[in-house]
């Protein structure tokens, strides 16, 4: 199946984008493993190949589009969604803009290209409270997510920051126990969490910080024992990078079903048949590459 998948990439002058949660034999075949702001960066300057496949949820294939709409852009499997960048509608946030004209919208890149449209400025989990701190505004809505919005309203408090009700149901999991229990089992350990998890939960952690940001963290780290707490994909890359260390789930493994919706067979399927194209009007992508644009500033 892989030498099938490579043959192809090759025959379709492919570049396939991966992000940190896929499952451990897609991050193996893939040219680029990220965060979602790498992704994004990394899409923004594929030139030579003619075809993206994006290993990952529809709002990352989707800004892959918007970032290079020369490219025919494919989502390695076509229904993987984000629940997340789903609960902010269309409809409700032109409502809400319009309630607060004086405010600008900050969008996570975990929203529709939709919302994006009407974005000022996007942002990811690594760099939100540097464009909400850097946003011409002293009123900002954020959103979906609430918990990273806690996350910066901490960093910037000098900003009326008016959040969106929306979480991510795999990082509401981790719970103030997962920490307790973790901390009894691994005294030595490091704590290392996502800012979409609940407040508690960061606020117990030694350090909140984006994929990303984890992964950087993962080889500096002093600790021999470090424990994450977001989804499991991750300790993939994590072992490969650390053979030393010891990586562990916060409490039990959390999956994202949505991101492990990627095979082997689907990203082949995908790529024969060049399917699950991203289509989007021009309209909406040259709206959205503004905001997308506005978040790449902030690397
Ligand atoms: P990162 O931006 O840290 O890659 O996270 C994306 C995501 O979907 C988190 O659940
Ligand atoms: Fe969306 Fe949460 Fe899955 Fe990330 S982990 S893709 S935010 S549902």
């Amino acid at each position: 199946m892989i030498e099938q998948i490579l043959k192809l990439k090759k025959e379709k002058g492919a570049v396939i984008l991966a992000h940190n949660y896929q499952r451990a034999e897609i991050q193996d075949i893939a040219d680029f493993v990220a965060d979602s702001l790498e992704l994004s960066i990394r899409a923004s300057k594929v030139k030579d190949a003619k075809i993206i496949v994006l290993c990952g949820v529809r709002f990352m294939a989707e800004t892959a589009k918007i970032l290079n709409p020369e490219k025919k852009v494919l989502l390695a499997a076509g229904d993987a969604g984000c629940p997340l960048a789903e609960m902010a509608e269309y409809p409700a946030v032109l409502e809400l803009k319009e309630k607060n004209p004086s405010a600008m919208v900050v969008s996570y890149v975990n929203t529709t290209a939709m919302v994006k449209s009407i974005t000022d400025a996007c942002c990811t989990s690594a760099n939100a409270h540097i464009v909400v701190k850097n946003i011409p505004s002293d009123k900002v809505i954020f959103l979906p997510d609430k918990n990273l919005g806690y996350f910066v309203q901490k960093r910037v408090p000098e900003k009326q920051i008016i959040m969106w009700d929306g979480y991510c149901f795999v990082h509401r999991q981790f719970t103030l126990k997962d920490i307790e229990e973790s901390k009894r089992i691994h005294p030595d350990a490091e704590i290392i969490v996502h800012p979409e998890c609940n407040p508690e939960v960061q606020e117990a952690a030694d350090f909140i910080l984006s994929t990303s940001g984890m992964l950087k963290r993962a080889k500096e780290s002093p600790k021999k024992t470090i424990i994450i707490g977001t989804e499991e994909g991750i300790i993939h890359r994590m072992k490969k990078e650390n053979p030393e260390k010891q990586f562990y789930c916060l409490g039990a493994a959390k999956m994202c079903p949505n991101m492990k919706k990627t095979t082997l067979e689907k990203l082949k399927a995908t790529l024969e048949k060049e399917s699950n194209e991203i289509i989007l009007s021009a309209e909406i992508l040259q709206k959205a590459k503004k905001s997308l644009e506005e978040m790449i500033k902030y690397t």
